[in-house]
């Protein structure tokens, strides 16, 4: 047994678009998890994790930069073709990296490559300015994750990390954004470090299935960084969890994640903002 005899959650078919929907008609928690390589897409598999994200987190996790500014497409193609040879079950959804789908001409370009190299959905950072280019995707066969609130491409925009709709206009904006992003086509929406309450609103009102990071327990997935799941980041998110330490090892770590986010004890008040 490649990843520790306790792996034996494994998916048994492919995850697609129409799982995660049926999942949220359901009221059925999906798990998320941000990964790079191989061996950790293929552990995902076997943990139940139904969609994994390659994020462009993997500037600061992987590549040690101190934002996500620098991650270019060819480090994005590289780290979605090994996730690609190590998982053939998950949902697999590739992060445009910054500026690379800044005009429709180069998101299209960009999306294109991504899914080439493996993605099965593309995700990109932004409000109202981008329900064009989510809809000139979404004509073309490309599935998009949305993604709002805390979009770490802005950073610079926002002076730092820091919780996004807490002021009641901001968060009519985030509000009013994901029905505009919804409406245009994408699939999926990402909301990152909102309050919960906002959260739980957008998760009622959005047809689409909604992954929270630092966003509550009301969505209906959660996501979490690989590095912090197995306490690798040096000063972890409030919203995020070392599974490592209870579970014991990695493949434990992962599978207490995922049972903790179906059974909704994760996130708890101790990784939430209200
Ligand atoms: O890049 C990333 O890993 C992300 C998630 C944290 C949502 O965007």
């Amino acid at each position: 047994m490649p990843y520790g005899s306790d792996v034996d959650n494994a998916l048994n078919k492919p995850v697609t678009i129409k799982t995660l929907q049926k999942m949220k008609t359901n009221g059925e928690k999906f798990v998320v998890v941000a990964l790079y390589d191989a061996p950790m897409a293929g552990m995902a598999q076997k943990c139940g994790v139904e969609a994994v994200l390659v994020g462009d987190s993997l500037g600061m996790t992987v590549l040690g930069y101190e934002s996500t500014i620098p991650v270019t497409m060819e480090q994005m193609i590289y780290h979605v073709e090994a996730v690609a040879r190590g998982n053939r079950k998950s949902l697999i959804i590739g992060d445009l990296p910054f500026m690379t789908y800044a005009t429709s001409t180069d998101a299209l370009k960009n999306a294109t490559r991504l899914m080439q190299a493996g993605a099965q959905m593309i995700k990109i950072e932004g409000g109202q300015w981008l329900a064009g280019t989510v809809g000139m995707l979404a004509e073309r066969g490309i599935p998009v994750c949305a993604h709002l609130g805390l979009t770490p491409q802005s950073v610079n925009k926002f002076g730092g990390f820091r919780v996004q709709g807490r002021e009641p206009e901001q968060a009519e904006q985030i509000a009013a954004d994901a029905h505009l992003l919804a409406e245009a086509g994408a699939d999926l929406l990402v909301l990152e470090c909102v309050p919960s309450a906002l959260a739980e609103r957008i998760t009622r009102e959005v047809p689409i299935p909604v992954i929270g990071i630092g966003a509550g327990r009301d969505t209906d997935a959660q996501v979490l960084v690989i590095n912090d799941i197995l306490g690798l980041t040096e000063h972890p998110p409030k919203f995020s969890k070392n599974f490592l330490t209870e579970a014991g090892d990695i493949p434990g770590a992962m599978k207490k994640y995922v049972a903790d986010v179906k059974a909704g004890v994760f996130p708890d008040e101790d990784h939430i903002f209200l």
